[in-house]
């Protein structure tokens, strides 16, 4: 054969390539609320070909430095005593490291945090106090993470006599009257649960995050300053792993968002990791982890959101009052922008 006769041959395999390219959902971010620069400075990391740990750092850093909704980073959620203090998580799921913080004080960027414990020692949670020294020693800057809007919030929580708060068979009657508290005796075990009032939104979300590249390469964040009025010490879902979010790049990646208290109890980041290893494709998944965490709790506030690592994602969320849909953020190959995806609750 004379002369270029694999061109024809190469052109196609080119055409070829090029759609596969072109249709690829990969790379692709998808995060928790509509937190659109969270998912953009994330997008900015992986689009230019960075890691997808880099891009779920910066973009759960943007929602700290934003304090997105008041319920990421700095001056937010204060707890019984006033004070913002943020758990965060980090997760390569190549190599199934995590690094993650919990009851972090005086340190705005906790997933930077995070992502230092991962990188920096051989350990995978550190907390408190010491959690905070540890930051310090690696360069982190120590500052009060009270405003004046947290600080008014604490004031008008105080005047309401610390109404609502998480403390329940103590005396005085925490429903009418701020501490200090002293134990009553354990009340029988019933199977009730007590009524949900209006849920709070903004006292419970976090910003959970998957990032996947186009090699498949899975990795989740989250960060949050927790619940408002939380007692000290209260560690919620988000830094926990398996709970907060999981990634595991032979399959996808997972992250949640909502009643912690509840939802920690079951992990449902994992559980939803572990669906759609069974096939599950993710809005399945998702499904299946808000469905088995209603069968022993029928009532309560969460969210959860899916992907898999060739780039399908979806999410689910449990009805609770005045929660019925969930609105989440999403940025994939051929949007100039993030896309708000919005689904109906179980
Ligand atoms: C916080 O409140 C104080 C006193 O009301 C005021 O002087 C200060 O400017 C406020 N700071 C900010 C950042 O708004
Ligand atoms: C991801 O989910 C989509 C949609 O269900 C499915 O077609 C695809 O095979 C899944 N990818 C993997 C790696 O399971």
């Amino acid at each position: 054969m004379e002369g270029g006769g694999g061109s024809p041959m190469l052109l196609v395999l080119a055409a070829q390539l090029y759609a596969v390219y072109s249709q690829s959902p990969l790379p692709l971010v998808v995060n928790t609320w509509p937190f659109h620069s969270a998912t953009q400075a994330a997008w900015k990391v992986l689009s230019s070909g960075g890691s997808p740990l880099d891009a779920v750092e910066k973009g759960c850093a943007q929602c700290e430095v934003e304090q997105c909704d008041g319920t990421v980073g700095y001056g937010g959620s204060p707890d019984e005593s006033g004070e913002t203090t943020l758990d965060a998580m980090i997760m390569n799921g190549n190599t199934m490291k995590v690094g993650a913080v919990a009851n972090l004080r005086r340190i705005k960027n906790a997933i930077g945090v995070a992502r230092a414990v991962m990188e920096h020692t051989k350990h995978t949670f550190l907390v408190g106090e010491s959690a905070s020294l540890f930051a310090e020693s690696m360069g982190f800057v120590c500052e009060d993470l009270t405003t004046n809007r947290s600080l008014s919030i604490y004031s008008k929580w105080l005047d309401q006599q610390c109404q609502p708060n998480f403390r329940t068979n103590v005396t005085p009657n925490p429903e009418k009257s701020c501490g200090p508290y002293k134990p009553l005796k354990p009340l029988p075990e019933s199977k009730t649960t007590s009524i949900q009032k209006k849920v709070d939104l903004r006292s419970h979300d976090t910003i959970g995050m998957i990032a996947v590249d186009r090699s498949g390469f899975v990795a989740t964040g989250t960060s949050t300053n927790g619940a408002s009025h939380k007692i000290p010490g209260r560690v919620g879902d988000s830094p926990m792993i398996g709970a907060g979010s999981y990634a595991d790049s032979s399959v996808g990646g997972a992250a949640a968002t909502g009643d912690g208290d509840t939802m920690m109890r079951f992990l449902p980041s994992y559980q939803a990791v572990e669906n759609m290893r069974m096939g599950a494709d993710p809005t399945t998944a998702c499904q299946k982890a808000i469905a088995r965490i209603q069968k022993h709790v029928p009532v309560f506030f969460g969210a959860i959101i899916c992907a898999n690592r060739t780039g399908s994602y979806g999410a689910a969320c449990s009805k609770a009052p005045g929660f019925t849909q969930f609105r989440y953020s999403v940025y994939k190959p051929g949007r100039s922008q993030p896309l708000e995806e919005m689904v109906d609750c179980l």
